[in-house]
This record gives structure tokens, C-alpha cells and sequence, in this order.
């Protein structure tokens, strides 16, 4: 028996002797128990802020079972390098994007990675240095190399997905990079919509009508919201803008059957510093929290928006939204202030040098529920856990969920376990696997001809011990059952943000 499946077995003996595996309970004692724990050795979360070398391809060792039915791949994708010729990246979320690939194939397992091969990331490898700045990060040279803002380049290294016969790597920009599905390497660039300088990482799929439709934001004296849509054979559809929104930046966005939601938090973006080549992007954000969130409803056949308000509250994912009679409701993942993220101290920039930050703040579920006819919008926390990583049954994106997954407990926007919510009933089913684990999005894939919910959840974790990466694979109707396999890899992945299952025709 191998020292990884005692190790695991270990692992649940100590959840279940501690109460971390949870269901139906109360979740806050474990939230605070591994908070603690967390706080106390932030260090072994270092490797997720290791650069990664690319070009792996092998057989992972599998324990457990990999159920049969599943064959296809896990695409992921993330920063993969942080630092060039000594100068290291500021921040835990900006880095060259790394695209991984995790395939199944009657129960046996292939990983492959590789870097997206964006002009910026060929030019710097030829010259061994930065050459542009990026979001977080100013290039070398002082003020007047970074005079308004700095040379940026696309770093595609946020999302991928799968779209038709094709894959696409995403970041905050425009144009995206067409990848191959088996190889990985990069194939070519495509600019989306039209006048479009930034497309947003987070893209929606509506299951009904086969749709892709894409999101973005530029800036000036204020901000644009941009939407459009693409049909299955890949045309371009209708293209709309708002102008005249808050300069403040945002993340994800919503859809419903007629509208596209953006909540629009008070993240507000002060230029000048930035302009002057002082400060970078994110050390330009501030949050302004009693400006409160704006919500825009934007009519998917075009018309004119519709706006609400609400308690401002940060979010970085959406987990889904739906139309009931003249309600929409709209179910996020916020943060009463993005402590994690915003500030000198913040965890996501000090974990860069091993050390512990600001990261008091939970991700709350929080749910909008929008009247269009009285114009009225109600809100309330459903869970004041930790949670991140939203995620539903693509099946049910824009129609009405039933079940939640979520990256959840742990610190602010650092989780070492898994939750499935039935946001009907309010019951929860609840995977800790303990300080010492980091715990990524949990990517839902479905049966093969199974119903709706029925599938499997696969996360990318890093295990403090080893200090390597692997991927936990549950059965989504019973997280408590633990992982019927853990795919370990011989090496750490740098934190991986985002991914998308595609399966088998
Ligand atoms: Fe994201």
C-alpha cells in the first residue's frame, strides 16, 4: 500500500475524529477551526505561487477508481510564471498563462500543461525578462517606462474553454488564443465582437440555445460595459454597449433566458497613479463600500437596460441566475470587503513572499431577487460560510439551479474543502479535507445520460505534506463519501483558477 493512500486515509481518520466532514451541519465551527490552523502556517500555501515549467506529459498515478464512464478532458487554467531575471510578480493572481489538461480514458489518466504561447510570453522568453507590465505588476525602468499604465499585453491566463471542436484561453483582454484540444499548443489569436479592448475572462453557454456569449469593459472618464453573442456555428450575433458606467473594475457576470446581470460592486479604479506611472492596476482599486453595488440588466435582444441597487458587496463569481414569472433571481458569492485582494497587506499579494495577510473576510452566498415590474430588488445571505468558485450543471446555466458547488471553508478566498448546496431545501453535503490542503474549483461533469446533477465534481488541490498538486474526483450527489480517486501529479501546479470539462462525443 503506497504512503499517498495511507496518507489519505489518514487524512479522512482525522476529519472525521475532527468534524470536518460535515452534513447538514452548521458550517461556521469549521470554518473557524481551520482559520486558525491556516493562519498559523501559511507557508506551505507557497507552492501555489511556484512557477511551473510546462511541457509535462505522463501518466499521474490514480488511487482509487476512476469510474469508467468518464472519458474526456479537464481543462484548466491559470498563472504558470512569476518571475523573470529575480523580478518577481507582485501579486498571486497575475502571471503567464498555463493551460492544463487532465484526460480520462477508461479509467486511465494522462496530464499534460503547457504555457499559452501569447506574443508577450514569446518575446520575454527570448529576451529572459519582463517586457510589459501586467495588472499587477509594473515593468522594470520607474514612472516613466509605466507613464499611462505601461505597456500590457494579453497573458491569457484566467479561464479556458472548450467551444465546439475548439479551445480558447481567456484573460481581462482581447484578443483570445485559439489552443489545441490535444497538444495544447497555441494555434492563433481571435479578436471578439467588434471594438471590444477588453473581453472578460468569464464567458457564459446557454444550454437552450446553444449560444456563447461574452462580456467586456473598457475605460476612459468612466467605464463600458460591452456584450455579445456567438451562435454554434461560431458567427457573431448581436453586439451591444452601455456607456457611462462607474470606473471600477469587475470579474464575472450573469445571464438569465432575456437578460445578461452585471453587478457592478464599488471597486473603484483611481487612474491618476496608474496614469503616472506610480501604482499598477490592482494598487490602484479601492473599495468604497457605502457607494453600494449597482446591478444593470441588460436585455439580451437589445433595449434598454434596467438598474438596481444594492448593499455593496464584492464579487468576484456568479453561480447562476434564472427568470421566475417577473423575478430574476441571482445567486453570487460576495465579500463584505475584498481584504484578500485590495491593500498592501492583503493575503493574495503577501503570499507571494510566504507570509500571512489580510484575509478576515468570508465569501458569502448572497442572492438577488429582482422584480422587474415594481422595479425592486431584495437581497439576502444564505450562507455567511467561506465560499468561492461557484459552480452549477452546465445544463441548468440560465434556467433555474437546484444544487451549488462551491470551493468552500478555509480563510477568505483560500478553501480547504467542497460544498454541494440543494439551494431549495438548504441542505448541505460538505468535503474538508483539513488545513494543510488547498482546495480549487470543484468543475462539475456530467454522466453520460444522467439526469441533471448527476455526475461528478473534479477539484485541483495542493497537499501541504508533499507539497504537490493533485486532483480530487468525487461522486457530486455525496462529497461525504470522500474522493473515489485522487489523481497525484509528481510536482505542484501554481493556483489554477478555472477550468471546463469536455467530454467524448
Ligand atoms: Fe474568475
Amino acid at each position: 500500500m503506497s504512503e499517498s493512500i495511507h496518507l489519505t486515509r489518514r487524512k479522512t481518520l482525522q476529519l472525521a475524529a475532527g468534524g470536518a466532514v460535515l452534513l447538514g451541519l452548521g458550517p461556521m465551527g469549521c470554518v473557524s477551526q481551520t482559520k486558525a490552523q491556516l493562519e498559523d502556517a501559511p507557508e506551505w500555501l507557497l507552492p501555489l505561487a511556484k512557477s511551473e515549467s510546462g511541457g509535462r506529459d505522463y501518466a499521474p498515478r490514480i488511487e482509487g477508481q476512476v469510474p469508467k464512464a468518464l472519458n474526456g478532458a479537464l481543462y484548466r487554467n491559470g498563472p504558470g510564471l512569476y518571475e523573470r531575471s529575480g523580478r518577481r510578480k507582485r501579486h498571486l493572481l497575475d502571471g503567464d498563462g498555463l493551460v492544463q489538461r487532465l484526460s480520462f480514458d477508461n479509467g486511465r489518466a494522462r496530464y499534460q500543461n503547457a504555457f499559452v504561447q501569447t506574443p508577450k510570453f514569446i518575446a520575454e522568453e527570448e529576451a529572459q525578462r519582463y517586457l510589459y507590465s501586467t495588472w499587477t505588476t509594473r515593468r522594470a525602468g520607474g514612472p516613466l517606462r509605466n507613464l499611462g499604465g505601461g505597456s500590457m499585453a494579453p497573458q491569457a491566463g484566467v479561464t479556458v474553454y472548450p467551444v465546439g471542436d475548439k479551445l480558447y484561453a481567456l484573460d481581462e483582454a482581447n484578443p483570445i488564443f485559439e489552443i489545441d484540444p490535444q497538444s495544447l499548443d497555441t494555434l492563433g489569436q481571435r479578436v471578439m465582437g467588434e471594438r471590444m479592448p477588453n473581453v472578460k475572462a468569464h464567458t457564459k453557454f446557454d444550454p437552450v440555445t446553444g449560444e456563447w456569449l461574452l462580456a467586456g469593459q473598457d475605460f476612459g472618464r468612466t467605464s463600458s460595459i460591452h456584450s455579445v453573442s456567438y451562435n454554434q456555428a461560431g458567427q457573431r450575433g448581436f453586439q451591444q454597449s452601455l456607456e457611462g458606467q462607474p470606473l471600477m473594475y469587475w470579474h464575472d457576470f450573469l445571464i438569465s433566458e432575456h437578460y445578461f446581470i452585471f453587478v457592478l460592486h464599488p471597486c473603484e479604479l483611481e487612474p491618476f497613479g496608474m496614469l503616472a506611472g506610480l501604482r499598477s492596476v490592482v494598487d490602484s482599486l479601492r473599495w468604497r463600500p457605502e457607494k453600494g453595488n449597482r446591478i444593470v440588466l441588460m436585455p439580451r435582444a437589445g433595449g434598454e437596460p434596467l438598474y438596481y441597487e444594492a448593499e455593496g458587496a464584492f464579487m468576484w463569481h456568479a453561480l447562476n441566475a434564472y427568470e421566475r414569472g417577473d423575478e430574476i433571481i441571482a445567486d453570487i458569492v460576495t465579500y463584505d470587503n475584498p481584504d484578500h485582494f485590495i491593500g498592501e497587506n492583503a493575503l493574495l499579494h503577501t503570499l507571494m513572499e510566504g507570509k500571512m495577510g489580510n484575509a478576515e473576510e468570508p465569501g458569502k452566498l448572497r442572492r438577488y431577487i429582482i422584480n422587474t415590474r415594481t422595479g425592486t430588488l431584495k437581497e439576502e445571505v444564505l450562507d455567511d460560510g467561506n465560499h468561492e468558485f461557484p459552480f452549477v450543471d452546465p445544463r441548468v446555466v440560465a434556467r433555474e439551479h437546484r444544487i451549488g458547488y462551491y470551493a468552500y471553508s478555509g480563510i477568505g478566498a483560500m478553501q480547504t474543502g467542497l460544498k454541494r448546496l440543494d439551494m431549495r431545501t438548504g441542505q448541505d453535503q460538505v468535503f474538508d479535507f483539513g488545513p494543510g490542503t488547498h482546495v480549487g474549483e470543484p468543475v462539475f461533469v456530467n454522466q453520460p445520460g444522467g439526469q441533471i446533477d448527476d455526475g461528478w465534481l473534479i477539484s485541483q488541490c495542493l497537499d501541504g505534506d508533499s507539497r504537490n498538486t493533485f486532483f480530487a474526483l468525487f461522486d457530486a450527489s455525496d462529497l461525504v463519501g470522500g474522493p473515489l480517486a485522487i489523481i497525484w501529479l509528481e510536482h505542484s501546479v501554481p493556483l489554477s483558477f478555472h477550468g471546463w470539462w469536455k467530454g467524448l462525443a
